[in-house]
């Protein structure tokens, strides 16, 4: 059973993955051993609140939730308040959460998880990098001690959703990312080349609107202010659920489709700062960074089936 420690900027879809994460835990597929928050989507203490919410109306009560980094290492802090709503969650106005945040700031909880459960952790991370980043600057053997990371993140042939080029979380703090892919263990990145295909509409978004729950209640309004955000970019009624995915592939690889190649941020570009760039020739030049295994697509219909019925069970 995978032990996962979610970084997270909560936001509608990381929102969404914990939904999803809370039905693998009820189902005793999967451990949660903590959450922490970064800025991004929102201010990482908002993002910490949001988890909490979630969590709570999910039934999921003992997972600590620690709040990170609230600014990135080297630009200023933005929100992404214009695509998840002014408190992250689509303005759905869920109560403040009964239970407490961690004391524990969210860098010092990876290292602590990454030292009590040697090579047994999975880095779940779906917001900007600067936790993961900060961990390795505290504690260099973190690569060593740590079973996978795996990043919702970048933008190789598909545009980027910032700028031209860049993705939103690798664009929030480019040198947090870059550490984290320069750093000698094993990544999977899960880029828009992957999410955007998966995006969810119709059919799905009826069947989830027309179930009776409180959960499918919530994720239903919260998905409404995100299908309208997402109007002018897929020209149709629906939304992606970026962060979901690379949640799925981290529990159930098998769905995916990758490549291997070393994978840097460019951090001094006039127009392309934030983006990620892959060496996709056959021979690269004596590259001795390790390489990250990107997925470049996935079994849609698992991905959205699979999350549906999750939300729905809960
Ligand atoms: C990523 O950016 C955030 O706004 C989403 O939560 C997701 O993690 C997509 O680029
Ligand atoms: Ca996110």
């Amino acid at each position: 059973m995978p032990k996962i420690l979610f970084d997270c900027d909560t936001g509608i879809d990381d929102a969404m993955t914990l939904l999803y994460l809370a039905s693998l835990i009820k189902a005793g597929e999967a451990e949660l051993l903590g959450v922490g928050t970064v800025h991004g989507n929102v201010d990482p203490r908002s993002g910490a609140l949001n988890t909490l919410r979630v969590l709570e109306m999910a039934g999921i009560s003992g997972v600590p939730v620690a709040v990170g980094t609230a600014q990135p290492m080297a630009q200023p802090v933005h929100y992404a308040h214009s695509f998840h709503g002014a408190d992250g969650l689509g303005e759905t106005g869920l109560p403040v959460p009964t239970g407490d945040l961690s004391d524990e700031l969210a860098p010092a909880q990876i290292v602590r998880l990454a030292r009590a459960n040697p090579g047994e952790l999975t880095l779940l991370a779906t917001g900007p990098l600067t936790n993961l980043g900060t961990a390795l600057l505290l504690d260099p053997e973190l690569p060593t001690l740590v079973r996978e990371v795996v990043v919702m993140g970048g933008a190789f042939d598909h545009p980027g959703n910032v700028t031209t080029h860049a993705e939103a979380n690798v664009w929030h703090d480019p040198e947090a990312a870059e550490l984290v892919f320069g750093s000698d263990w094993p990544v999977v990145l899960v880029p828009l080349d992957a999410t955007h295909p998966t995006a969810v509409d119709g059919d799905w978004l009826d069947r989830l609107a027309a179930h009776d729950s409180e959960t499918a209640r919530f994720a239903s309004r919260m998905l409404e202010f995100y299908i309208a955000a997402y109007a002018p970019t897929l020209k149709r009624r629906g939304c992606v659920i970026h962060d979901a995915l690379a949640a799925m592939l981290a529990v159930d690889p098998a769905i995916g489709r990758y490549v291997e190649r070393p994978v840097r941020v460019e951090l001094r570009g006039e127009f392309t700062r934030g983006t990620t760039v892959w060496d996709a020739r056959a021979h690269p030049d004596d590259d001795e960074r390790r390489p990250v295994k990107v997925a470049v697509g996935s079994d849609i219909k698992a991905f959205q089936e699979t999350l549906l019925a999750a939300v729905l069970g809960l």
